[in-house]
């Protein structure tokens, strides 16, 4: 073969080699030693030379110099990439300065904030959590409840009605019934859910709003121990210095019974948060409890009125209004 021909051999097969280079450093040293090594490929070509004629050899000395510089421009063109690339991989290009794209994340409504510190409140104490129907009969929003039909108590709360013996629930009391039909004592729940009252809407009242019932019944249950446990909770949500009373009350379905009001210090007024009292005997009646085994204490707490004074704000009905400037900041 001719020495023109053997450089054409030399330089297809480079390129060859050079087309799938391999990436490791071991290989492609032994690519380097083949083709460029001091015997590789092109250096004997050169040794060939001495063979050729005294006029060919200018003619082969240049076509080899030309493959010679051929081959390790591009051998280091090569190495050269790889390099690039692996520096690179390892670093990627970016610019750790640049201040970041800011998600816009959601955030809980104060409402649920609320529910949700009392729920871990009242689980760190012994209750379980129930939930119960926002639509229902007469019977359980007030007659199981001791609501005799057409009293006057019933008029303690505007009721939605739906029809002529079906409400929009007017107090979460309704599961108060609900849990003792379904099982029997003794049992400790709280019960969140959203309730609804006809009443005119102002700064403190809104057509709907949210309480938690609970509801403890067992052999030996007694009001002063309702009283610390609401007290416990009271302190819980607003520190140890926050000031409350208990003021007798009356509800048809308790008996003693009482609410509980917080003072609210930047208004200079005391704000009621919640109804309870002694569970009274004629619901265990209709619910098929023993009056004479067992006691129980209920209460319905206003999560509203606890979130606004938490919180400090000052009308209700920005909860409801689902302005992002207000939602955004909790
Ligand atoms: N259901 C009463 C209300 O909504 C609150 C309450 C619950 C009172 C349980 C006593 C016992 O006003």
């Amino acid at each position: 073969m001719s020495l023109k021909k053997r450089i054409e051999v030399v330089r297809t097969e480079f390129r060859a080699a050079i087309e799938s280079f391999p990436d490791e450093p071991k290989l492609i040293e032994a690519l380097r030693v083949k083709f460029l090594g001091r015997n590789g490929q092109v250096a004997q070509l050169f040794e060939r030379m001495s063979q050729a004629s005294k006029s060919e050899r200018p003619v082969y000395g240049k076509l080899l110099n030309e493959l010679k510089n051929e081959l390790s421009t591009s051998f280091q063109k090569k190495i050269d990439t790889l390099k690039y690339a692996t520096a690179t991989k390892s670093k990627p290009n970016i610019d750790y300065s640049l201040p970041g794209v800011a998600y816009k994340i959601g955030s809980k409504h104060p409402i649920e904030l609320v529910t949700d510190e009392l729920k871990d409140i009242f689980k760190s104490v012994g209750f379980s959590i129930a939930y119960g129907p926002e639509i229902d009969d007469d019977y359980h929003n007030f007659s199981a409840l001791n609501f005799p039909k057409h009293h006057p108590a019933r008029d303690m709360q505007d009721t939605f009605f739906v029809d002529p013996d079906t409400v929009l629930r007017t107090h979460t009391s309704n599961v108060q019934i609900h849990l003792m039909e379904n099982q029997d004592p003794p049992l400790r729940y709280i019960v969140p859910g959203r309730v609804y009252r006809n009443e005119s809407i102002s700064y403190k009242s809104y057509c709907l709003f949210h309480q938690i019932e609970g509801l403890y019944v067992d052999k030996h249950v007694t009001f002063s121990e309702m009283k610390s446990i609401l007290h416990y909770f009271v302190r819980q949500i607003f520190g140890k210095d926050i000031k409350i009373r208990f003021r007798p009350s009356y509800f048809p379905f308790t008996e003693p019974s009482a609410e509980v009001d917080i003072w609210d210090s930047d208004r200079g007024q005391w704000l009621e948060i919640l109804g309870c009292g002694m569970v009274d005997p004629n619901v265990f009646k209709n619910v098929g409890y023993d009056p004479e085994i067992w006691q129980g204490y209920a209460f319905g707490l206003g999560i509203e009125r606890i979130a606004m004074l938490k919180y400090k704000i000052n009308d209700i009905r920005i909860l409801y209004q689902n302005d992002i400037r207000f939602l955004g900041q909790f």
